[in-house]
């Protein structure tokens, strides 16, 4: 009975013994919580509940305008570092190795390194920092919870860009399009077979031939392009032109590109080009990109 009534004495103590440390170590954890979450934006410090974290930063006005007009890509990172860090897959589930498998649009001249995720070729590739300079809200217009989806299915689905608000129409297309031989006078048929007449050791880029000095060659004023680089980097193939005019195309249809007047061009309008306006899109002439 006694020895019983010791024990018991002692585990108390030990159990009051481990409840300080515990009070200890979670203030501690609380601080450090708290000291992250503090550096991230409109977060709570003090809030413990994680559902009430999670929905804040998902309702977070930065997703919605006016507030996503104005963010940076570093604001985005602070909750969204997966999408830089994230990799492929080295094997797939059925056995292929990555490192084997090359796509089509992947035997450009430009294409080069391992196979990697869509964001890190469109933000981290060397190759894509050497051209681009896009930023996360050139693609989303934020991200809308309520699922923006067409109801019924049946209805004009055009603006409607689901929960990511990536409408590709107004991105992808633009660089992605099928290439528009039609519209380009003295070009019989797609750029496969047209390139062999245009292209020789002392002239790499065929797309040169008509586009160094005498078609549209005020081009590429957008903050989301690096105009010099790429003419630079088109010096010495035509896979950089045509890389994001019809070499990696995705849609059959081509973007209706602005119609930049240019020195010495003809008075006439064609035809397919009355509708187009002589502008870039207005959200890609303020310079704040990155
Ligand atoms: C305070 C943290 C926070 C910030 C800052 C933030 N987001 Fe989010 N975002 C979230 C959370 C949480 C979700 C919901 C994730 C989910 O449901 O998978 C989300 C969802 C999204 C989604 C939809 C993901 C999906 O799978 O449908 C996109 C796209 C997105 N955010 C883009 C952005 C962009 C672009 C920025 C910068 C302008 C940004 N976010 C800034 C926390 C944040
Ligand atoms: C070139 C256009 C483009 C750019 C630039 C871009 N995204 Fe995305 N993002 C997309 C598309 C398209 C998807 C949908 C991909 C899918 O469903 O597989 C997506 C998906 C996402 C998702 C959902 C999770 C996922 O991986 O599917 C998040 C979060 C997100 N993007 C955040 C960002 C952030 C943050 C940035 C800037 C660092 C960024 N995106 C830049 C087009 C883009
Ligand atoms: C401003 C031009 C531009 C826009 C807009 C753009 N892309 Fe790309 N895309 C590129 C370039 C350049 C590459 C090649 C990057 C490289 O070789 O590293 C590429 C590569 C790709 C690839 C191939 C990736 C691989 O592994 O080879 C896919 C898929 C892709 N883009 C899809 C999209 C989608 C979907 C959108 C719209 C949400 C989009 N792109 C918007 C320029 C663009
Ligand atoms: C034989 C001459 C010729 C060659 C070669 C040529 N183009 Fe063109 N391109 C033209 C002409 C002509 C136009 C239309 C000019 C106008 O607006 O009146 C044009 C227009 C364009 C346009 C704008 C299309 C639109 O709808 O607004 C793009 C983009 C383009 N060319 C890219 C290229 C690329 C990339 C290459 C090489 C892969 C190339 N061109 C090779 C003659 C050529
Ligand atoms: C990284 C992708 C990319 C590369 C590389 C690229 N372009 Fe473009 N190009 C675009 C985009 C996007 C636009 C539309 C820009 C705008 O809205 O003003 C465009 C517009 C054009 C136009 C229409 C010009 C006008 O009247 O505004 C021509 C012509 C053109 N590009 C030719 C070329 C040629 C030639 C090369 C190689 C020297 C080239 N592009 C390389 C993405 C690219």
């Amino acid at each position: 009975m006694e020895r019983g009534k010791s024990l018991t004495i002692r585990s108390q103590r030990f159990l009051f013994a481990v409840s300080v440390l515990i009070l200890i170590a979670g203030g501690f954890f609380a601080w450090e919580v708290s000291a992250e979450s503090a550096s991230r934006p409109r977060a709570d410090a003090n809030d413990v509940d994680a559902v009430g974290q999670y929905d804040r930063a998902r309702w977070d006005l930065i997703h919605f305008s006016p507030d996503i007009e104005k963010a940076s890509n570093d604001q985005c990172l602070m909750c969204h570092q997966e999408i830089m860090d994230r990799r492929v897959r080295q094997t797939s589930v059925a056995g292929l190795k990555a490192e084997d498998s090359l796509a089509w649009y992947q035997t450009l001249d430009t294409y080069a390194g391992e196979q990697d995720t869509f964001h890190r070729r469109h933000l981290t590739t060397p190759f894509a920092q050497q051209v681009m300079n896009l930023k996360c809200t050139f693609c989303h217009l934020g991200n809308d919870p309520r699922e923006e989806a067409p109801q019924p299915s049946g209805q004009d689905a055009g603006k409607f860009t689901l929960r990511k608000s990536v409408n590709p129409e107004q991105t992808c297309l633009m660089c992605h399009g099928r290439f528009p031989f039609e519209v380009m006078e003295g070009l019989t048929g797609p750029w496969s077979e047209a390139r062999a007449d245009m292209e020789g050791d002392d002239t790499p880029n065929g797309c040169m031939t008509c586009h160094a000095e005498t078609f549209r060659t005020v081009r590429h004023q957008v903050n989301y392009l690096n105009a010099d680089a790429i003419e630079e980097a088109a010096k010495t193939s035509s896979d950089v032109c045509y890389g994001c005019h019809g070499g990696r195309s995705w849609y059959r249809i081509s973007y209706p590109y602005p119609r930049h007047p240019w020195p010495d061009m003809p008075a006439d309008v064609p035809d397919w080009a009355k509708s187009r306006p002589t502008v870039s899109s207005e959200r890609f002439l303020n310079n704040t990109a990155k």
